[in-house]
């Protein structure tokens, strides 16, 4: 039976690296959820759709020629053929991502194609991490392993502003903390990822570097 693991938590969190390190210890396959309202994003404003307009963006969302690769080593996204993979994070996209992720047609596009994802990696590569927002509690919560990554607010900008900027002096944790702190407030009336759900294991990364994050999750889905 294939083993479905879901993370879920805010920006900065590590989510993403822990999770495709997780995925590879195991050798299962990964989904980066977030990677799909980014894509979106990508496609509407090289199209010219103005985010705004929902029924547009609703309609963006269900003729996506997006293409997702498995692979924790290689995560491919493409448009058509086209690697968007470095486009889909630059800070513009980020900017008004969440503009996306808070049309309730666009989740329910993207939560049904998650699903349907989950399902075919699984079985694939024997399991999968799924990685996001409300995977834990909207999109797998039937999910054989529930974890909800989280890191002190300080913790969480350190580490972005240190992947964004190469530091986290003051002026660059300070650059760092408008995008992201509005980004989560946006976010989290959509999702529910600032506490962990019923049944969901709460793990704080406050403390732990990057192999400590690994190794505790690795634990979590063991036991
Ligand atoms: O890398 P970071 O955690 O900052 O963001 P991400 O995982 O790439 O997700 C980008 C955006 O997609 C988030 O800010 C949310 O607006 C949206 N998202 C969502 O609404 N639900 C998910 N399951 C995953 C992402």
């Amino acid at each position: 039976q294939p083993v479905v693991v879901a993370i879920d938590g805010p920006s900065g969190s590590g989510k993403s690296s822990v999770s495709r390190a997780v995925a590879r210890h195991f050798g299962y396959g990964y989904l980066d959820t977030g990677a799909m309202y980014r894509a979106v994003t990508v496609y509407c404003l090289r199209q010219g759709i103005d985010l705004s307009d929902a029924d547009a963006v609703v309609a963006a969302a269900e003729e996506l020629p997006l293409g997702l690769g498995a692979d924790p080593d290689d995560p491919a996204v493409t448009l058509d053929e086209e690697d968007i993979a470095a486009a889909i994070r630059t800070s513009e996209v980020s900017a008004v991502v969440s503009a996306v992720a808070t049309n309730l047609g666009v989740r329910a596009v993207l939560q049904d194609a998650q699903r349907e994802l989950i399902d075919a990696i699984a079985e694939d590569w024997g399991g999968v991490v799924a990685e996001g927002r409300d995977i834990t509690t909207v999109v797998a919560p039937d999910a054989d392993v529930r974890v909800l990554l989280t890191a002190s607010e300080e913790a969480r900008l350190a580490r972005r502003s240190t992947e964004l900027h190469g530091s986290a002096d003051e002026a660059a944790v300070a650059a760092t903390h408008d995008q992201i702190v509005r980004r989560d407030r946006d976010d989290s009336t959509v999702s529910q990822f600032t506490e962990a759900a019923d049944g969901v294991v709460l793990l704080d990364t406050s403390a732990l570097d990057f192999d400590g994050s690994v190794g505790a999750l690795v634990e979590i889905v063991t036991a």
